[in-house]
């Protein structure tokens, strides 16, 4: 893997244009209360890109001062970051970002958790396995909560990446080794094979509670106070992009969708999220624009009052 290709897929990531003129709203108010925030960045992406994350995470220090912001790195380096996110088992990364913010004594008393693309189902899943630190409110920026079944396009466009990947996918994402070490294939959900993804997923099907109904998932999800699900309404990178507000496409098929509130994950309550929406947990939103193409202003208006 090549750290100088990366970067440049890195830079696509997030839409030079978008971010470099970010509006910054002065903040007045108690700076005291807010709780610290934790990042973590999609694939192609790194912690500190500083077009990317870099961008945001000085964006929103700008606007809410006196707020600790980190983006999380998975590896010791960036480029070790970079590529984890490719290839390292999921499950492990949950656990390495769990003992990291665990040993933090910033968050002691709580954070907000915000996650980019499929950060968003892995900070859910540090949410389900990890309830100390508390997390208080995840917001999930175009994450894939109910896997993806097709990859049209890599984030940033790198072709040869995604060939590669969209090959291994359809040849065998539920075999042990490409479960194990290809990021992509831990959310594959191919829905006309719903019995060997819900046998050999090794962490979509878990989190998402196909195999048992895990309480303590449920329980500790239903920890959060806010549960935020942003879908882009013109995203051709995420197939299908209902899974961005944790519908899917109906089983046996792969052309008619669902929402969460249809599927029956919902309507056994097999992770809580049925309780979560009566008790006003679920917040549902919805951003013009391709894959995690956000103005400064949607940002500003939907997403920073959440973090104050
Ligand atoms: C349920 O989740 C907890 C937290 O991750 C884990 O320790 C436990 O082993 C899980 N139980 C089952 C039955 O998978």
């Amino acid at each position: 893997m090549n750290g100088f290709k990366m970067t440049t897929r890195i830079r696509l990531l997030l839409g030079v244009g978008t971010l470099l003129f970010l509006v910054v709203i002065p903040f007045h108010g108690s700076v005291s209360a807010t709780l610290p925030l934790v990042l973590w960045h999609g694939m192609g992406d790194s912690c500190c890109n500083p077009l990317s994350m870099g961008a945001i995470k000085k964006m929103i220090e700008e606007a809410i001062p006196g707020i600790n912001v980190q983006s999380l790195m998975i590896g010791k380096t960036v480029v070790q970051d970079t590529e984890n996110g490719f290839f390292m088992d999921v499950n492990e990364q949950v656990d390495m970002v769990c003992s990291q913010l665990s040993q933090d004594s910033k968050l002691a008393s709580g954070y907000n958790a915000m996650g980019f693309s499929q950060g968003g189902q892995f900070l859910r899943a540090v949410a389900q396995r990890c309830p100390s630190p508390p997390m208080k409110t995840l917001i999930s920026v175009g994450g894939q909560h109910q896997g993806v079944y097709g990859l049209p396009r890599c984030p940033g466009e790198s072709s040869l990446i995604c060939d590669w990947i969209r090959k291994k996918l359809n040849s065998g994402a539920y075999t042990d080794l490409v479960q194990k070490h290809l990021v992509q294939a831990q959310y594959w959900h191919d829905p006309l094979n719903d019995d060997l993804y819900k046998k050999y997923s090794l962490f979509l099907a878990d989190i998402n509670q196909e195999r048992v109904v895990n309480e303590t998932y449920k329980k500790n999800l239903q920890m959060l106070d806010r549960f935020v699900m942003v879908k882009f309404l013109q995203d051709t990178v995420v197939d299908p992009v209902d899974t961005e507000w944790f519908g899917f496409l109906k089983m046996g098929q792969a052309k008619e969708t669902e929402t969460l509130q249809e599927s029956v994950l919902y309507k056994e309550d097999r992770l809580g999220l049925a309780a979560m929406e009566a008790a006003g947990k679920l917040h549902f939103l919805a951003s013009e624009g391709d894959h995690l193409q956000f103005t400064e202003k949607w940002f500003n208006e939907n997403i920073l009052p959440y973090l104050r």
